[in-house]
């Protein structure tokens, strides 16, 4: 017998969502390539290596990073800032990858936002447990430009909040190849991702990739 429609566990909305307005999610946009973009954060993992970063004030993430781009994002006691060189390496970071900055691009513009080049890519890399608390992408140069958050690997529950911390968050059930962007009015909203589920993934393994594309400089 087949299981009913009613055995189901509900089903994650498959057509492009509006957050509201400037925030906007596309389900499945970066599915087809998927097997490319992990294959090529595998490459620059091998060169720009995984790590936890310290927050400034004291905390191990639980979500391991890597960048490429012109600029990476680095966290150590002084504060965050964007630097050109992995502080791991003494290197600059791995160039972005072309079909990178096209599907950010693409994204983008699908999103409502033109002409989106971005020069910094933060990989982050979810273990099962792993989250994000909430908190503001603000240490890019000029907030005109947009976000652009890709998601690989295993689902997760990310929170879309609102302008100040205490704003109640929607939960967005994120899966393989799903992508948000937000900007605009929205460029500054809280966000952060609940600890991800114990699984196993076909192409990513028991992990969650997220690339989050800006232009940092
Ligand atoms: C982030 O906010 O930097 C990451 C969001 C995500 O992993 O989906
Ligand atoms: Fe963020």
């Amino acid at each position: 017998m087949t299981a009913s429609l009613f055995d189901e566990p509900p089903q994650p909305l498959r057509t492009p969502l509006l957050l509201e307005p400037g925030a906007m999610v596309l389900p499945g946009f970066a599915q087809d390539r998927a097997p490319a973009l992990l294959q090529a954060v595998a490459g620059i993992a091998a060169r720009a290596p995984f790590r936890h970063l310290v927050t400034p004030g004291g905390l191990r993430m639980s979500v391991a990073m890597t960048h490429c781009g012109t600029l990476g994002w680095v966290s150590d006691r002084s504060g965050y800032r964007y630097s050109p060189v992995d502080p791991h390496t003494g290197q600059p970071w791995p160039a972005m990858p072309g079909c990178f900055a096209e599907l950010a691009h693409q994204a983008a513009a699908a999103a409502g936002y033109a002409a989106f080049a971005p020069d910094a890519c933060l990989i982050n890399r979810y273990a099962p447990g792993a989250r994000m608390s909430l908190h503001q992408d603000r240490d890019e140069h000029d907030m005109a430009h947009p976000i652009v958050s890709v998601s690989l690997g295993l689902p997760a529950s990310f929170l879309w909040g609102g302008a100040a911390r205490a704003d109640k968050a929607r939960r967005i059930p994120l899966l393989h190849g799903d992508v948000v962007v937000w900007g605009g009015p929205v460029r500054l909203h809280f966000h952060g991702v609940q600890p991800l589920a114990e699984g196993t993934h076909p192409l990513a393994g028991a992990c969650r990739i997220n690339l989050t594309f800006r232009r940092a400089g």
